[in-house]
């Protein structure tokens, strides 16, 4: 879609304006015209005042003061590769999606991130990771934004602005970067007891990997697969690392982060470009769909629960691979944009709730950040299929469109395309009945949030039980707020009594009993408790 360059005698050159670096005999204004100096400004005399009448100056500096986009609002810093998508062909009986057929080869990007960091953060903070890929298959990209940990920390996504400014530096001081070790979040996750889960994979080793390339992937929530005769089937995404799940240690996370920020970035790109390709292979859980959509007692709606792979094995169904570095960090990396309701043939969502507002997040961020409506035009994020809509006009807005009818029916522009079997091979959203009484209310399901951080807690060896109360230990001592501290121990009694001592003892608090009611519940009208904004 982007316009061609010419030579610098007006030939066109062909090659398209988006891939030309600082080539050619002679540089030139963005108009194309040519320069003599780029090194000295317009003056009157060798020593005398700038002129405004300097356009190539007024074009440098102007082009410079522009150059930064927002960063995201989460997941600010990340690393990208491009690479390919090798399918066995082993989901080709659940799902009609075309790159999970039996050969088929898609190319794909991916970007992992840490979330609460800014661009410059440091990679080795304890933080979860993001684990998004795009895959730019024949039917259209199909965007897979996952994380490194299977469960989330909210069932709602109404409450993500509410998580994400716990866990933000503080708005008075801007500290602490990373991710835990202040009042709010402690606050947050000890106040909202579905946080646990999450949190306690946060505290475990999990939470500061010793690379990408040794993480796991996770979709987090639990999708919808339909077959080529329209059967359903749910699923939920896994990545599993062929060089096996590594973590950093405290210790060496904390040197890591001092010596080498970009710890995580170089090892990635370094890795590939000495062709140690990393790789994944991609899995599938499989449950029936059934009208309750529960799986052994779990609420396969709820992404605060995972399935253990001991209720529901893992399926391969195709590998990754991470083959090339990106070019242009900006152009690839930074501008990329995944979207959850980037979905294909095949695939559909479930009701999850937090699912829906992410729905709803992506697009709308992305208008921000990427200025304007038109951002599936940039190279990266261009699909490797067919592109006709009806989209038109907008800021940024590259495509030279013809044509003077788009909508449709027209009896102008070639007329209307769904005539029979135009729609063959379109996407159809899965024709679920629905019906409900219209209530602002989680279902009784959604209540439990202990008992799979016990299992989890169980599960540890000895070692990572000890990594574990640490890093509880470490974070909560950096709490200034007694009651907070007091308040997360109270949840951690509700795990296991000797986790809860243990770190406890770190603190040199008391220990409270098990099921014991936390001191302070969610308080009965939220509104009371905020602290109100200060009109002038
Ligand atoms: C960005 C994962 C929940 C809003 C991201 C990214 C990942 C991710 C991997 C980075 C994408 C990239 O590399 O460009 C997840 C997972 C979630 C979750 C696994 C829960 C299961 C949510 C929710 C919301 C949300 C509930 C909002 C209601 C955002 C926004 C961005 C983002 C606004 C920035 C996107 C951009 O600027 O392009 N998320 N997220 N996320 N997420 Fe989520």
């Amino acid at each position: 879609r982007g316009p061609d360059t010419f030579s610098p005698t007006g030939q066109p050159t062909g090659v398209p304006q988006d891939k030309v670096a600082q080539e050619g005999a002679y540089l030139t204004t963005a108009q194309g015209v040519r320069l003599r100096d780029t090194d000295h400004s317009l003056k009157a005399g060798p020593r005398g005042p700038v002129l405004l009448q300097d356009h190539h100056l007024r074009e440098k500096v102007m082009h410079f003061d522009h150059e930064r986009i927002p960063e995201r609002v989460v997941h600010a810093r990340g690393a990208g590769a491009h690479g390919v998508f090798r399918s066995y062909g082993t989901a080709a009986n659940v799902t009609r999606a075309g790159f999970l057929a039996e050969g088929a080869e898609t190319a794909v990007f991916v970007r992992f991130s840490t979330v609460l960091g800014s661009r410059g953060s440091a990679d080795t903070v304890r933080d979860t990771r993001g684990f998004a890929t795009k895959f730019y298959t024949g039917e259209g990209v199909f965007d897979l934004v996952g994380n490194n940990i299977p469960v989330f920390f909210i069932q709602d996504g109404i409450k993500f602005p509410d998580i994400i400014h716990a866990a933000k530096p503080h708005p008075d001081r801007e500290i602490p970067q990373a991710q835990s070790a202040h009042d709010t979040f402690w606050d947050f996750v000890s106040l909202h007891t579905e946080a646990t889960f999450h949190t306690m994979w946060n505290m475990s080793d999990r939470g500061i990997p010793r690379s990408y390339r040794m993480m796991e992937g996770f979709g987090v929530h639990t999708f919808r697969l339909v077959d080529a005769q329209g059967k359903t089937t749910l699923v939920k995404w896994h990545w599993k690392p062929k060089l096996g799940v590594h973590s950093l240690t405290w210790e060496e996370a904390q040197i890591i982060g001092g010596v080498d920020p970009d710890f995580h970035r170089r090892d990635l790109a370094d890795a590939i470009e000495s062709g140690a390709f990393p790789e994944w292979e991609l899995g599938i859980q499989i449950f029936p769909d059934t009208p309750d959509q529960m799986f052994e007692g779990i609420d396969l709606l709820d992404s605060t629960k995972i399935v253990p792979e001991e209720l529901a094995s893992v399926q391969p169904v195709g590998l990754l691979t991470l083959n090339a570095n990106p070019s242009n960090f900006f152009a690839e990396t930074e501008q990329v944009a995944f979207h959850t309701g980037h979905l294909v043939p095949g695939i559909d969502v479930t009701d999850d709730p937090l699912l829906a507002a992410r729905l709803f997040s992506y697009l709308d961020t992305q208008i921000t950040r990427l200025a304007g409506p038109n951002f599936a035009q940039i190279p990266i994020n261009r699909p490797h299929a067919p592109v006709n809509d009806m989209l038109r006009d907008g800021f940024h807005q590259s495509a030279v469109h013809r044509g003077v009818a788009p909508y449709k029916p027209n009896s102008l522009d070639g007329g209307c395309p769904f005539h029979a079997g135009a729609a063959e091979g379109a996407y159809v959203e899965v024709p679920l009945e629905v019906a409900g009484r219209k209530v602002r209310e989680a279902p009784a399901s959604y209540a439990d949030h202990f008992s799979q951080p016990r299992l989890f807690w169980r599960s540890l060896s000895p070692v990572e039980r000890e990594h574990l109360v640490s890093a509880y230990t470490f974070e909560l001592s950096k709490c200034y707020e007694q009651a907070v501290k007091e308040r997360t121990l109270h949840v951690l009694a509700e795990i296991d009594p000797v986790l809860c001592e243990q770190v406890a003892d770190g603190l040199g608090l008391p220990a409270p009993q098990p099921s014991q009611p936390p001191a302070a519940h969610l308080p009965s009208s939220p509104a009371l408790s905020q602290v109100g904004r200060e009109w002038p």
